[in-house]
């Protein structure tokens, strides 16, 4: 039986046309709450060069480092690669003692800030939907917003970590006026399980929570937005590792922590990905 030609396309056909865009890779460090401001300076000069060196195609790459670290890496990675915060305030500016705005983190250099990274939400009860406002801020700045979703170990072993993703996404993402655009908004899948521990979810498993992630981005945002935003992995990425858990098609590159900190490691990663 000859089949039907229809003229609204399928949702396997959307998705084939999201998996087909040619998305740049991104490899981003995560350098948490290491290293002094002038051991960054100098890891950052080397990294740059063996980067550059490496690189056979474009890979966008860059350090979410310290706030103390700014002004110096701001020089560093000039005209290499990106520089990022760790995290930002979703108030616009006032009586917040310690926070940092995201208008702060833009006059300081910053092209991206994380959100929503497992361990504010583990240590500092940080929620989506804060997450989702601090999407805002850095938006309304022109920035890109890294926003990190994953579940815990429970969450994963119980079976339940589509609906734990899904809930993510949608407190995260909700609104109107939000910019799905690949220079706005990046996706980090980061199991929690796997953060900082060495164990490391398989490139299938990787690959499938990605597809997942977009087919949200799919059904709630539509065929644009699946096509464009990156969405990364990260949970004890390394050297070794890095090549196999890229190569899903659904992985657009990588958040990397502990290896971020090894000029040698976070280049060979980020080279992995080109
Ligand atoms: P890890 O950290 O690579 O050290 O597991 C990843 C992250 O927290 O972003």
């Amino acid at each position: 039986m000859n089949k039907v030609p229809t003229s609204e396309p399928g949702k396997s056909e959307l998705l084939n046309d999201a998996m087909m865009n040619q998305r740049t890779p991104l490899v981003l460090g995560n350098w948490k709450m290491n290293t002094l401001p002038e051991e960054g300076r100098l890891l950052a000069r080397q990294m740059a060069p063996t980067i550059k060196d490496g690189l056979h195609r474009r890979v966008d790459w860059g350090l979410a480092v310290p706030l103390t670290h700014l002004g110096l890496m701001a020089t560093e990675l000039r005209g290499h690669g990106l520089m990022g915060a760790q995290d930002c305030s979703m108030h616009e500016r006032g009586a917040y003692t310690g926070e940092v705005s995201a208008a702060m983190l833009s006059a300081s250099g910053c092209d991206f800030a994380l959100v929503g990274h497992s361990e504010r939400r583990q240590y500092h009860g940080e929620t989506s939907i804060q997450a989702g406002l601090k999407i805002r801020r850095l938006q309304e700045q022109g920035m890109m917003a890294v926003y990190c979703v994953g579940e815990s170990l429970e969450q994963r072993q119980s079976g339940d970590y589509a609906t734990v993703l899904q809930t993510q996404l949608h407190e995260g993402l909700q609104g109107e006026g939000l910019s799905l655009d690949s220079s706005a908004l990046v996706l980090a899948y980061e199991p929690v399980w796997a953060i900082g521990t060495g164990l490391t979810a398989s490139p299938e498993q990787a690959n499938e929570v990605h597809a997942l992630i977009r087919d949200w981005l799919l059904r709630n945002r539509g065929p644009e937005a699946a096509a464009a935003v990156r969405i990364l992995y990260g949970g004890s990425v390394n050297a070794s590792n890095a090549a196999d858990l890229l190569a899903g098609p659904e992985v657009d590159g990588a958040l990397v922590g502990g290896a971020s900190l090894q000029i040698r490691a976070f280049a060979d990663i980020v080279l992995s990905a080109s």
